[in-house]
């Protein structure tokens, strides 16, 4: 192999702090992970990085803090063997290099302490077992076992050793791969593919969040349905988003066929994915028609329906949230009234009135634009003359929206009169007529019957009272 000396990348001055403590206690030390591949590949600098050491971890991490004037406090944890400390806008763990094994039913292994060899064995990929030496002699020479350098040119995941075990050991290694496969772009090679086919059911030892983790990334990366197809293909999906599975399928009755909404799925999100970044976003792209499994039926007139499948998969939203321990915050919100609405624009989209536009508006507030592009995304039509259609039409209500909105304000309404100044008006104790009233001009607004303002909103109020049998008062 030949010799290969990444000294480039060590260029942050805190490799030279790491060599020296290295030297002060006799160790070695190798920068691992990670930082490698990532400079590799020229992802940017990685502010995460992790030391291995021959040796103790723990004291290593000690010395460097030491030997770094602003003596940054080193936070240990015993029983992982671990050390951590934060300097000059980076994050460095270390760790003794280690052996480990691991039992049936959990993540957490047996160690003890070994050479580097054996160390990146136990690594899961090798584009993450790539070691540069931070030692004196040595320092920023490759150490590349595995040939991870070939694999990066190649775009392989590989692991370093028989993926049956790699995976088995932890599962959750299954869930990196695709998401290193989807991030990066690369291909997972075959026999890993197969192994992680075989324990795909293993990754049910694994946490929660750290499956989400690793979901989010997925969801982040530029063609997300890279890693949802791996998902899928591997049969790890149905453990985790048994919504998405339920989904798959053409049924065909008297004829008639309906599409298959999980590919349409992944269709949309990689749609999205190319007009927004935002996370939540992509998250209801993915989501927004897992109330079609429920809510399918078929009727002899008119063919498949999905009736109130938004309603439904709004409601689904939270329990897959909760099921997968995501926060149940204003994102989950955001999410399930993506799915609610996720329809409205596209009724809207065959003809555009005024008032229709203003109550979209009215309705999804300052989420407004969010739900367009969602709804574009939605169109995945094959047809070119019916996909121009689709889009001219919504670049319609794109238009109408900032108009309306200009004129009339709804996205943030606020009444222009208020239920204290009905009250006075008519003379009124806190009753149902305020609420009636207040209602009526909502709509009135919202049908374009009279303009978003104080005076002619009062004129209105003065008629509806009117016509209710109330009185203005004396006041
Ligand atoms: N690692 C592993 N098995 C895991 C997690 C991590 O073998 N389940 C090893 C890999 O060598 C990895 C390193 O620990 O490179 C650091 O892990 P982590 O910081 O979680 O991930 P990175 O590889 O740095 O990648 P990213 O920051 O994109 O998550």
């Amino acid at each position: 192999m030949p010799k290969h000396n990444l000294k480039n990348a060590l260029q942050h001055p805190v490799f030279n702090t790491i060599s020296k403590a290295t030297s002060n206690l006799q160790l070695e030390s190798y920068v691992i992970g990670g930082f490698v591949r990532d400079y590799i590949l020229k992802r940017g600098d990685a502010k995460d990085i992790d030391i291995v050491a021959v040796g103790s971890g723990i004291a290593l991490a000690e010395e460097v803090s030491n030997l770094l004037p602003a003596k940054p406090k080193v936070s240990v944890f015993k029983n992982y063997g671990t050390a951590m400390l934060k300097t000059a806008g980076v994050e460095l763990e270390f760790v003794g290099a280690r052996k480990e094994s691991y039992t049936e039913d959990s993540r957490n292994p047996a160690v003890e302490n070994g050479t580097l060899e054996d160390d990146q064995n136990r690594r899961d990929f090798t584009i993450n077992a790539l070691a540069i030496s931070v030692n004196d002699a040595t320092f920023g020479d490759l150490l590349d076992p595995f040939d991870g350098l070939k694999d990066i040119e190649n775009k392989i995941i590989r692991t370093p050793l028989d993926p049956d075990i790699t995976y088995s050991d932890d599962p959750l290694r299954m869930m990196r791969a695709i998401r290193f496969a989807s991030q990066l772009d690369f291909t997972i090679e075959k026999e890993s593919l197969e192994a992680i086919t075989k324990n795909a059911d293993r990754i049910k030892i694994i946490s929660k969040e750290r499956i989400v983790d690793e979901l989010h990334k997925i969801l982040a990366s530029e063609i997300p349905s890279k890693g949802f197809g791996l998902l899928h293909k591997t049969g790890l999906l149905p453990f985790i988003l048994p919504e998405l599975i339920a989904l798959q399928g053409i049924d065909e009755k008297d004829g008639q066929r309906h599409k298959d909404n999980f590919w349409h799925t992944l269709e949309v999100v990689d749609n999205i994915s190319q007009m927004t970044n935002d996370l939540w976003l992509r998250w209801a792209a993915l989501l927004h028609d897992i109330g079609k499994a429920p809510t399918k039926r078929f009727d002899k007139k008119i063919g498949w329906t999905f009736h109130g499948h938004e309603f439904v998969g709004s409601k689904m939203v939270y329990k897959l949230f909760k099921r997968l321990k995501m926060p149940l915050n204003e994102k989950m919100k955001f999410v399930q009234k993506m799915v609610l609405m996720s329809s409205r624009p596209i009724v809207l989209a065959s003809e555009v009135t005024d008032s229709a536009v203003r109550r979209l508006v009215f309705d999804a507030g300052e989420n407004v634009e969010d739900l367009m592009t969602l709804c574009e995304a939605d169109i995945t039509t094959k047809n070119p003359k019916k996909f121009k259609k689709y889009h001219n039409n919504f670049q319609l209500v794109r238009d109408k929206i900032v108009e309306v909105e200009e004129r009339d304000h709804v996205r943030n309404f606020q009444p222009p009169v208020s239920g204290e100044e009905i009250m006075k008006t008519f003379d009124l104790k806190p009753s149902r007529e305020i609420g009636l009233i207040k209602d009526a001009i909502k709509e009135a607004i919202l049908e374009g019957e009279i303009p978003n303002e104080y005076e002619a909103a009062k004129v209105f109020m003065l008629k509806k009272g009117k016509s209710l049998g109330l009185k203005e008062g004396s006041k």
